[in-house]
């Protein structure tokens, strides 16, 4: 299975540190947003990852990963989203690089503390329809809601006023090749995005969708609040195997890199 990391979007929420850079390369305790992420797909046993930007700060994304070697990939690629369209549109742009084949896709902004190895074998077991990760919250309207009838998503709510359940769906989903004819068929939602919950709610009605409850802590880390509190929660992390890994890009940059 190949991974795929959203890291697009204004980041407007994390003004004004976000006029100077992209909100995945903000620090998150010891080390940029973004590797949470691709630690969660290389500790998962994943080696071939694209990542998904944009904005005006894209060619640091280069600079600070580079080939990806330091994670253990095989292979890092990247693609470029042009304006804010939504994560569904972000999505789309990795069509060719998936092959037709199952993919795992977080959103840059969500780390979560234990490995997502187990929901990730349970899918590969069977790669057909989508599978999203959940986790029990406080705040659920903050977050995607999963209204759940006999253990089976019938439908998922973004951000509703008056949450059916305390069950957010995580930035954290699996899917096989019928996600791009999905999200070629969407439409802008009110806020003008192609919207990652819009297609879960597709795979819901076909019944092809399934789901896997986290073990451990989730959070996003996309507003001011949500950022402190994940560098809180990082940094009383333990020896988190996925939070912990190798400390890389800590030495000096290669004479000539990019
Ligand atoms: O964190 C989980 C939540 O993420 C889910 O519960 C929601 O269902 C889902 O819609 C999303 O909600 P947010 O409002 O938090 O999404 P946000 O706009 O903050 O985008 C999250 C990440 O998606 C962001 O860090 C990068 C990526 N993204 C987002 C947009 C709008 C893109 O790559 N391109 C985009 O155009």
């Amino acid at each position: 299975m190949k991974g795929v990391v959203l890291a697009g979007g204004l980041g407007s929420r994390l003004l004004p540190m976000t006029r100077v850079t992209n909100k995945h390369l903000l620090p998150v305790f010891d080390r940029p947003m973004i590797y949470f992420p691709i630690q969660q797909l290389v500790h998962a046993g994943i080696d071939d990852i694209l990542i998904v930007t944009g904005g005006n700060h894209a060619g640091d994304f280069l600079r600070l990963l580079r080939n990806g070697k330091e994670f253990g990939l095989r292979r890092l690629n990247y693609a470029y989203q042009e304006g804010e369209g939504g994560i569904a549109e972000a999505l789309g742009l990795a069509e060719d690089f998936s092959d037709d084949g199952p993919i795992c896709v977080i959103l840059g902004d969500n780390i979560f503390e234990a490995p997502i190895r187990e929901a990730m074998d349970g899918y590969r077991a069977d790669p057909e329809g989508a599978m999203v990760l959940l986790k029990e919250v406080e705040e659920p309207e903050r977050f995607g809601v999963a209204e759940l009838h006999e253990d089976r998503i019938v439908s998922i709510v973004e951000k509703p006023a008056e949450p059916q359940s305390n069950l957010a769906v995580t930035g954290c989903y699996f899917y096989d090749g019928r996600v791009f004819e999905i999200v070629s068929g969407l439409s802008p939602s009110e806020r003008g995005e192609l919207e990652i919950t819009d297609v879960n709610n597709r795979y819901a009605e076909s019944g092809t969708l399934r789901h896997h409850v986290v073990d451990g802590w989730w959070t996003d880390a996309g507003t001011i609040a949500s950022l402190y509190h994940a560098t809180q929660l990082v940094a009383a992390a333990g020896d988190a195997p996925v939070l912990r890994m190798p400390e890389i890009g800590a030495s000096p940059p290669e004479e000539g890199g990019p």
